[in-house]
């Protein structure tokens, strides 16, 4: 009895040849606007010989350790509902990001969930702000720490930390693209965001955090479409 409905499960999981397919298309696509993007951001921005050796030490570190593989495997000790949660935002997101939301020299921005660090460093060489970018996966922040040192790298801070929890005093902005984080998770930053001082800009990916507060502490000064691998997404930027 235990042995056929666990047969039935497995077959109910097995994928059918129309399905595999379409996976390979999809990861084919995938793969392809991942290459259009390397080139992108070798033509825009490896003229910063700086940056260009960052970011290039940070695409050989993982070469063959992805920040995925990484990601899932933290997530499945936590024992994550879920593990693939795991994604970045291309740098010539950032910049339209950072033109958009006219960030500047003056700004300290949070990365909250930073991962390997790249936006973090990105921001730094090309907005010029200072960055604080906190995640809470020990390889992502020692390794990114282990290249700020080597290419000695000021204003950028890594810290392994839960940005549920973290100070965020100090930070004139915040970056946040947390599609797969819970509900609750939501709802206690903006909880946590409420202490921050009139002016704050709080740059979301896919939602709005109005709709995870009834307290109108802050307001949408701009909504515009922004692009990632998987597709076409809306950031949203508020302000305190
Ligand atoms: C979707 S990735 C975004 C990475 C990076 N911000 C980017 O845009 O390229 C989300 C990151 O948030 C981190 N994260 C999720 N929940 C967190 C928490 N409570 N505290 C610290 N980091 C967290 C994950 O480890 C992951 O690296």
């Amino acid at each position: 009895m235990h042995k056929d409905s666990a047969t039935e499960n497995l077959s109910s999981s097995r994928i059918t040849v129309k399905e595999f397919f379409q996976l390979l298309g999809i990861s084919f696509i995938v793969q392809l606007k991942n290459f259009v993007e390397f080139l992108r951001v070798a033509f825009r921005y490896y003229s910063n010989w700086n940056f260009c050796k960052i970011d290039l030490s940070l695409l050989l570190i993982y070469l063959f350790n992805s920040p995925y593989g990484i990601s899932k495997k933290f997530l499945q000790k936590r024992g994550a509902k879920d593990i693939y949660a795991y994604g970045e935002t291309p740098l010539s997101t950032c910049e339209e990001i950072a033109k958009k939301c006219q960030l500047s020299a003056t700004d300290t921005l949070f990365e909250l969930g930073c991962g390997r660090g790249r936006s973090s460093f990105w921001l730094n060489a090309f907005v010029k702000c200072n960055v604080v970018g906190i995640d809470y996966v020990p390889e992502f922040i020692a390794r990114a720490n282990d290249i700020k040192a080597r290419f000695t790298v000021s204003g950028v801070t890594f810290r392994q930390e839960d940005f549920l929890a973290t100070s965020l005093d100090g930070a004139t902005a915040i970056y946040l693209y947390g599609t797969n984080l819970s509900d609750e998770d939501i709802v206690a930053l903006v909880k946590r965001f409420e202490k921050l001082p009139a002016g704050t800009k709080i740059i979301t990916i896919s939602f709005p955090l109005t709709d995870y507060t009834s307290v109108p502490f802050l307001k949408v000064m701009k909504r515009f479409p922004v692009k990632f691998p998987w597709g076409e997404t809306d950031a949203y930027l508020h302000m305190i």
